[in-house]
């Protein structure tokens, strides 16, 4: 019998993660192959690899534990490619020699492949003089340009999939045209931008007060913050860009905020990083955790959550070490603080088969006690691991746990981790898993809704015709399987149906146990009013998210997200 829950997932590991030779003839026979390969890849760096093989095949076993797809495609290949999906650039100099310098790092990071996120803030605005050259600055926003062709150009040469995030400070005085770029169809494309959003701004904003935008200590201009708000909400709501990140909350959470400063994430948004910051992700796949679907006794299995939190832990710490970098400062970063970043996919499915509308109150509390039991198991099998491996190198116990996250943090945590330190100075986080989530037979990705219950695919077959598939969601499966054609229950939302602070309230139950981010989007009917969509900015902001992504159909970006199917 095929492993595979659906035909998508069997196509998804032939194309994205099933080990080829160079000339196309694989070398994963099987799925079975695939997980072989991960598990020793990863236990290699154990002193008792076979056991651990044996565990980490276990965890890989019927799609229960997924790593991020750059590991499943890359572990054990042998290739000259990085294991991590994250990462921050270095902070780009206001000159001219250390710009060029930055760029060219990123293309190598690009080059293997990855997430790229960059602070922008850093240079100085346009028009600003520059000594010695007798001109005129030219801007953050033209050398995103020049990045962006960068993209563009490795991107054709063949190389993996590459998305880049920008963000730029919402006191930079070129900020209106960075809100403004990508109202031009042809700019940008391959960036996502963000605002870096402060406490200080979001006050001005409330109060209505005056702003400065602000670059080296000049004031070059001040603005009505609520102007300048309604300008970033506006773009938005026309097309979809820019997103909004809460940097201050960032950085007042962050575990690490003695040793780093935050200002860029990942294009996905889940990882906010410092300069030459990395993560690597992966996730635990709920819909396959819970026993008895949409039966009386219906529920999740924590002994086997809390057992497959335990491994994956180690097998993502162990990836640390397995991985190669792009840049040596990656490297000297990631091996520092050995941040990970787990996750959960499926969620929105395994409420389903526990009969909890998506959105709801009573699905917001079950998400939180879940993603709460993942972090203190995830942060005790750190700590363990501390007593065994070492902690981080940059572990300080009294300024560590001084964070805003450790501040929250279970007291039993809390000890454990003054005595015995902890491997990973950074555990949670929640990913778009856009591919693994199809790879695991569709499963409804990260903690997103679900997004359509059934829908066609052109899929190309090997002889060159085309044939339509239909997807069916992973819980809709269940649901036939059990039921034949009923119509499925009022309890089935899905992402356009639900009202936009069902999906704050889901990412905010989440947050609170998710020590980095969260890849979330929030959908809004083309029909919101304007006051309205605002205020789902304004909740997520209240109810403690560090960014809100929304998305709205419009003519710029279209009517639906495609489905994601790189990886
Ligand atoms: O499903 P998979 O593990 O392949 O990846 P994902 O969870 O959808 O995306 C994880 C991260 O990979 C994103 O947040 C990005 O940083 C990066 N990514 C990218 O660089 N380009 C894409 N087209 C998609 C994801």
């Amino acid at each position: 019998m095929s492993r595979f829950a659906a035909p998508i997932a069997e196509s998804i590991w032939d194309m994205k993660y099933r080990f080829k030779s160079a000339d196309g003839t694989p070398i994963d026979g099987t799925v079975e192959d695939t997980w072989r390969r991960v598990a020793r890849a990863l236990a290699a760096v154990e002193k008792e690899p076979e056991t651990w093989e044996e565990r980490f095949y276990a965890a890989l076993e019927d799609f229960r534990f997924l790593p991020a797809g750059r590991i499943t495609a890359g572990a054990g290949t042998g290739r000259n490619v990085t294991l991590f999906n994250c990462f921050v650039m270095g902070t780009i100099p206001d000159d001219m020699a250390g710009i060029f310098e930055m760029l060219k790092e990123a293309a190598l990071t690009m080059q293997q492949g990855g997430g790229i996120g960059y602070d922008f803030s850093t240079i100085r605005p346009r028009g600003a003089e520059v000594k010695g050259v007798g001109a005129d600055a030219s801007g953050p926003l033209s050398f995103m340009d020049v990045w962006d062709a960068m993209c563009r150009t490795i991107m054709s040469a063949g190389s993996r999939r590459g998305a880049m995030m920008a963000t730029m400070r919402c006191d930079h005085p070129d900020i209106e045209a960075f809100i403004e770029a990508k109202r031009d169809p042809a700019r940008l494309r391959n960036f996502n931008l963000s605002v870096l959003v402060t406490d200080p701004f979001m006050d001005a904003v409330r109060q209505d007060k005056p702003w400065d935008l602000v670059f080296g200590g000049k004031v070059y201009r001040t603005v009505q913050a609520r102007d300048l708000w309604n300008k970033i909400m506006r773009a938005t709501y026309d097309y979809a860009e820019p997103g909004v990140i809460f940097i201050d909350r960032i950085n007042a959470m962050n575990n690490l905020s003695y040793c780093e400063t935050i200002a860029a994430t990942n294009p996905c948004g889940e990882q906010p990083l410092p300069p030459y910051g990395a993560c690597l992700l992966g996730s635990i796949n709920l819909a396959r955790l819970v026993r008895d679907p949409f039966g009386e006794d219906a529920e999740l299995d924590l002994q086997e959550l809390d057992e497959l939190v335990r491994t994956a832990v180690r097998m993502m710490d162990n990836t640390i070490d397995a991985s190669r970098f792009p840049l040596p400062q990656q490297k000297e970063e990631a091996h520092a603080k050995r941040r990970i970043g787990l996750g959960v996919t499926g969620l929105a499915d395994a409420l389903l088969m526990l009969k909890l509308r998506y959105g709801s109150e009573e699905a917001a509390r079950q998400t939180e006690e879940w993603m709460h039991r993942i972090a203190h198991t995830a942060y005790l099998a750190s700590v363990d691991l501390a007593r065994e491996k070492g902690a981080f190198p940059l572990f300080d116990a009294e300024k560590y746990l001084a964070s805003g996250t450790m501040r929250q943090m279970d007291e039993d945590v809390r000890e454990a981790v003054a005595r015995h330190g902890i491997r990973n100075a950074l555990l949670t986080s929640i990913a778009p898993t856009g591919t693994i989530s199809l790879y695991a037979g569709n499963v409804s990705s990260g903690i997103e809704p679900v997004f359509a219950y059934a829908y066609k695919r052109k899929v190309l077959l090997k002889d060159g015709s085309r044939i339509e598939e239909e997807v069916v969601d992973y819980a809709v499966q269940l649901w036939r399987e059990r039921f034949g054609d009923a119509p499925l229950p009022d309890w089935f939302v899905d992402a356009q149906t639900l009202a936009p602070l069902d999906h704050v309230r889901m990412q905010a139950a989440a947050q609170k146990w998710v020590d980095s981010s969260i890849s979330k989007t929030i959908n809004c009917p083309e029909e919101i009013s304007f006051e309205a969509f605002k205020d789902v900015y304004l909740a997520a902001y209240e109810s403690g998210c560090k960014g809100c992504t929304t998305y709205r159909p419009n003519p710029v970006t279209g009517s639906v997200l495609s489905v994601s199917e790189s990886a």
